[in-house]
Order: C-alpha cells, then structure tokens, then sequence
C-alpha cells in the first residue's frame, strides 16, 4: 500500500528512506563492513512504506517504453527543440557571430523602443467569448485586394544574407510555401530579379528608401514593376541611421571585416564562417559596394530632405498598390493617405531608428478611426506570438509584418527555420482565435482586447 510518506515527492523523503532501499555504497566492501553498513542504513519494507508493493510486470512495462526517434540531420534536429519563436531566437543566438546576432536582434540607442513595443503586447488582456463552434477557424484575410492565407507577411529587412548564406532566398522561398507576402528591402543582399526568379508564384512586395539621387530611386521602382512586385512600400522613418549601440560596439561592417576578433569568432561559428566564403560575396543588391558601416552608408546615400512632395513623386511614377511605412501618428497618417498611399504601415522600423517612440499597437486604434475607411491599416514591431497578431487585427489592422521572428528562424535554420516560424505563428495564432471564440479573422473586433493601465 501507499501510505502518504512514500506520496511525498523524492527529495522531501527522509534520508533513511533514501539510504534503505537504493543501493549498498560499496558491493565489494568487506563482509564486516557491509553487515555494519546493512545495521546503520537497512530498513524493514514497512518502515519505509513498501509494503503490500509488487515488481512490474513486463507486459505494463513494455507500451512505457517509447523511444525517440533518432534524428540525423542536425538542422531538424535543432528546429524539432524550438516551440515558440523565443526557442528560435536562443538556438539563431549559437549559429552565428555575435555581431551578427547583434545586428539582427538589437534596436536603436537604450532599445527603449522595442522593449516599449513588446511591452505594449504584454498589456493585452483578451476577453474570450465562450460556447461559440471553433471546430473551423479560417485564418485569412483580404490585404490591398488579394487574398492571404494567413493576415502576416515578411517584413523588409537588409542584409539578410548576413545572418544565413541563402538569405532572401530561403525567406522568398518558404514564403512561397506558405502562401504569405515577402517583401525585399533595398538594402537587400539578393536582387529585385533574383528573387521575382526564385520564387514565382510568391506575392512579392518591394520596400524603397528614396535615395539622394532620384534617378536611381526610380530606376528601381521600374524595375520591380518589371519583376511583377505587387506592390511598393516607402519607408519614411530613416531621415538619418538610427544609433545601434550594439553595431557601434561591435564595429560591425557588411561583410564583416577580418579582424583578430572575427578570425577567433571563425573558430567557434566555422560553418558560417565557411558559407559566408564560399558563396557568392555578400554585397548589396542594389547598389554598389560598400566599404563602411551600415549607419555611414544610411548616411550617405539616403536623402535627410525627404517631404510628402516625394509622396507625390512617387505616386506618380507607380500606379499599383502604394503603402507608406514608419507611421507613428494619426497626423502623418491621414497625411500620407491624402497623398496617396493605399496603406499606412504602423511601424517605429523594429525600434531601429527613433529610440523612446510609441509603442505603434497603443496608437493604432487611433489610426485605424482616422484613416481605416480610406486605407488599409497595418502594423509591425515587437510581434513574438501569433497572438501578438489577434491583438493588432482585434484593434483594426489589416494585417501585420514580422521582421526579427522570420529572421531568428532564418539563422536557427535557414529556409527550414523560416517555415518553422511561420508554422508556429500560424499555429499560435489559430489556437488564439480559437480560444477567444472567433470563428474568423472578420469576426475578430474591439470586444476582444483591451490595453491593461502600462505598469498593472
Ligand atoms: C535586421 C533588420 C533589418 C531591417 N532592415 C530594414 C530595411 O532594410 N528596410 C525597412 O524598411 N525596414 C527594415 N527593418 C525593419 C523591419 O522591416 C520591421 O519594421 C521590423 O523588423 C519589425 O519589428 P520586429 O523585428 O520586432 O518584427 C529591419 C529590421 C531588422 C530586424
């Protein structure tokens, strides 16, 4: 029988129980020793609550024994162990240099902005509607007219062959898979070509900085229309380079530069080291090479002078879906709107550029009221979770854009780690409608989310 010390938990029993029934400390001790031992430690079964006990018997033994499965390639074996995009970020944090991760993970100046940002999705408190049949949920959405499976897409990031050698390519082609948006930056490591090539039948988006030379903006405005881009997305967040603590500390330059620091880094991230020497050199696809830091090259070529009268340059020059991303108040909104632009992105750029900026989910609604019946409405920065997804669309955004999930999944993995993040955003994200008993993302309104006092 069980009596209630034996109930108790291993390491709260008694020592003597411990001594009595585990094992003799030494089997090859003298007979007088182990006599000795067998009358200090040796307790009756009674005493130690095994009475009444039996051995197992093989047969209820036997459908116990579950072994693993042995994995052999370590790819999947790594991305098997990552469940929420937080795991992808802790395996992405072993694979490459620490610059590189640095780069990738760090915001502008203290990172005020993009703690503030994933704070404000902490904040929210969902209110679930209860007895409502969620046996089928439909998780797609309808953005600047086309139909998306799932209401996220990439979002724009640089030098994306940095942090995995297949870069772009890996993110283009599991975006492909999955049936969501990829957007190529302009400081892309792949071109606007490349990458309408790689992946086909992907919906692709293409993310212009306009430049202090005009022409070369245009130029590449053409060509993603040529390339079948569906639509174009003006940052405006970027007047000059956000201060990357991180990078500045780092001394970090695209491609990274061989110092006595990096060359010790080869020896403990060989394989990066070793792709990012045998593929095809890393250098942007856009314009020509580059021999500085990021923040001196943001400097040089991006134009400071950048006002709404080159919204209007813009919209004339590309007559398809026009979305204007770095929107931080409802002012910039309507303005952006009455210039044009189809949608506004809700963005502070991952807090890369503006240190200490709203966080974009707390002044979403307020957007979404001002200019949602006009535009489409979107929002990016600080999403970890699928849920961080319902909270935005809950408050009125179409959809939403993920940068630093993808990438973490992109170094933990390469195209394998970026489907592992979009099948666990996916997947957090239906489970999370599901659980707030919304059929649909059209069913998904104000009712379900409200922002918790910051600090309660
Ligand atoms: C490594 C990295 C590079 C980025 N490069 C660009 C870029 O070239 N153009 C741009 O508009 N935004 C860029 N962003 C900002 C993203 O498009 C997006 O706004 C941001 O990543 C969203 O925040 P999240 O990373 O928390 O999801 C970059 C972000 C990261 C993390």
């Amino acid at each position: 029988m069980l009596n209630a010390r034996c109930a108790e938990p291993l390491n709260r029993r008694p020592a003597r129980f411990r001594a009595g029934v585990t094992h003799h400390p030494d089997p090859h001790a003298s007979l007088v020793a182990g006599r000795v031992w067998r009358e200090t430690h040796w307790r009756e079964p009674e005493e130690v609550g095994l009475a009444g006990r039996r051995l197992p018997r093989w047969s209820e033994f036997r459908p116990l024994l579950r072994p693993a499965r042995v994995q052999l390639d370590p790819t999947e074996r790594r991305l098997r162990r990552a469940y929420t995009i937080a795991d992808l970020r802790t395996i992405a944090a072993h694979r490459v240099p620490r610059a590189v991760f640095d780069y990738t993970d760090g915001a502008a100046e203290q990172e005020t902005s993009l703690r503030r940002a994933r704070r404000s999705f902490a904040r929210v408190e969902f209110h679930p509607q209860a007895l409502r049949d969620v046996s089928t949920t439909d998780t797609g959405t309808t953005v600047l007219g086309r139909r998306w499976p799932v209401p996220f897409a990439l979002a724009p990031t640089g030098f994306t062959r940095m942090m995995h050698h297949e870069g772009e390519r890996a993110a283009v082609r599991a975006a492909q898979r999955a049936g969501v948006t990829f957007t190529l930056s302009t400081m892309g490591t792949t071109s606007i070509e490349q990458i309408a090539q790689e992946a086909p039948g992907a919906d692709k988006w293409f993310q212009l900085y306009v430049w202090r030379d005009r022409a070369a903006g245009k130029d590449l405005v053409e060509r993603a229309r040529a390339a079948g881009y569906e639509a174009l997305v003006l940052t405006v967040d970027t007047a000059v380079a956000g201060a990357r603590m991180r990078d500045v500390r780092n001394g970090l330059t695209i491609p990274p530069a061989l110092t006595p620091s990096t060359v010790l880094d080869a020896a403990i991230h060989p394989a990066w080291w070793v792709n990012l020497l045998t593929t095809e050199p890393l250098t942007f696809a856009s314009l020509s090479e580059w021999p500085g830091t990021v923040a001196e090259l943001v400097n040089a070529m991006f134009d400071p002078a950048l006002t709404f009268a080159d919204l209007d340059w813009l919209r004339g020059i590309w007559l398809g879906p026009l979305l204007v991303k770095g929107i931080h108040t409802v002012d910039d909104a309507r303005a952006a709107v009455d210039h044009g632009a189809d949608g506004v992105i809700v963005s502070t750029h991952g807090g890369r550029q503006l240190d200490r900026a709203v966080a974009p989910l707390e002044v979403l609604s307020p957007v979404v009221d001002a200019v949602g019946d006009r535009a489409e409405v979107l929002l990016d920065t600080g999403i970890m979770h699928g849920g961080d997804v319902v909270a935005a669309l809950a408050l009125g955004a179409k959809a939403c854009l993920v940068g630093r999930a993808f990438l973490y999944g992109l170094m933990a993995g390469g195209e394998r780690g970026v489907d592992r993040a979009i099948a666990i955003l996916t997947r957090e994200m239906t489970r999370t409608l599901q659980l707030l008993g919304a059929r649909s993302i059209g069913e998904l309104n104000r009712s379900h989310v409200s922002l918790r006092r910051a600090g309660s």
